[in-house]
């Protein structure tokens, strides 16, 4: 299958153009066009279908969006810019040229009362973020039949040079500084490794609609980040907990959260999605692999 990733150069972009490059012909396209990624711009429809055009591929990857959640909530327009008008763009010339398209969303589109999510289970967003996602989930299957909505959440890897959760933590526990984590945020912590492989099969096997893709554990922020602490070799009592409030972010945080993966596991055959101990497994076997 010819395939692009709009997004290429970020985390999930990253694992998706190298998992799906072993069966697929891939190329992907990057906000600043840093080699070996074109520049493309999702916001410019024009561009957009142009590209798409010249390209003609089967099927998009989408994972570039606005992803900072505070800066969402402090820049309404730029997120609705990017995280609304761009996948209609991107849905609307994949119609045109009659490719396929994975969308990436997020367990922010729920307001965290009521959570773990199932598929079916109704949105309320509680912040630009959240609510730009959940628009441009509308949009795409508005304007486009052969769509996946692909929700996930706290995605994280071994990835020098990325800021995700992980590196992160692994960075300031090394330098000895202070690490600390909400107690009162859940969340299904999702390794992107995993992730990358279980899209493709869904690309792959021909399936449509939403899926939840997200690790299969349910723990509080404060846990994973004691888990993490402690597979590094050092003391997670060192870990201070607090609560989301005394954090006072600028956006809202969905606590009670969690996605259900029924729907998704029922379906993986070759690419089931991890537990908490395979994922660490996996994520600390790569880390050893490329000393940090
Ligand atoms: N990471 C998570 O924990 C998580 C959780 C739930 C859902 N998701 C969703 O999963 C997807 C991938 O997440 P990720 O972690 O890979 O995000 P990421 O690392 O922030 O990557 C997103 C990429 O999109 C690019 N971008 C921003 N504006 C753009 C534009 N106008 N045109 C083209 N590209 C643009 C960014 O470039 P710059 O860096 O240069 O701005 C960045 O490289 C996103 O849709 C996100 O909403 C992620």
């Amino acid at each position: 299958m010819k395939i692009l990733v709009i997004g290429a150069e970020g985390q999930v972009g990253t694992f998706l153009v190298r998992d799906l490059s072993a069966h697929h012909e891939v190329s992907g396209t990057s906000l600043l066009g840093a080699a070996p990624y074109p520049r493309l711009d999702i916001c410019d429809r024009e561009a957009v279908q142009t590209y798409l055009e010249r390209l003609r591929p089967e099927y998009v990857v989408l994972t570039a969006a606005f992803t900072h959640v505070d800066q969402c909530e402090k820049k309404p327009q730029a997120a609705e810019a990017i995280n609304v008008r761009g996948p209609e763009n991107v849905a609307l010339a994949c119609r045109r040229v009659q490719a396929g398209l994975a969308f990436f969303s997020t367990d922010y589109i729920f307001d965290g009362t009521g959570g773990p999510y199932a598929e079916s289970d109704a949105p309320h967003p509680l912040s630009v973020y959240g609510r730009t996602k959940w628009e441009a989930e509308q949009a795409v299957a508005a304007n486009l039949e052969n769509h996946l909505i692909i929700r996930t959440m706290n995605v994280y890897s071994y990835l020098p040079g990325s800021l995700n959760l992980f590196m992160q933590l692994v960075d300031r526990t090394r330098k000895g500084e202070p690490v600390s984590g909400p107690v009162d945020q859940m969340i299904n912590p999702t390794q992107a490794v995993n992730l990358a492989q279980a899209l493709g099969e869904l690309v792959e096997t021909g399936q449509k609609g939403i899926f939840n893709l997200a690790g299969t554990t349910r723990l509080s922020r404060v846990d994973f980040v004691r888990r993490v602490v402690a597979e590094l070799g050092y003391d997670p009592r060192q870990v201070k907990s607090q609560t989301t409030a005394e954090m006072s972010l600028p956006a809202a945080r969905p606590l009670q959260s969690g996605l259900k993966t029924d729907k998704a596991q029922a379906v993986l055959k070759q690419n089931k999605l991890w537990d908490l101990d395979t994922a660490l497994r996996f994520t600390f076997s790569q880390m050893s692999g490329h000393p940090a």
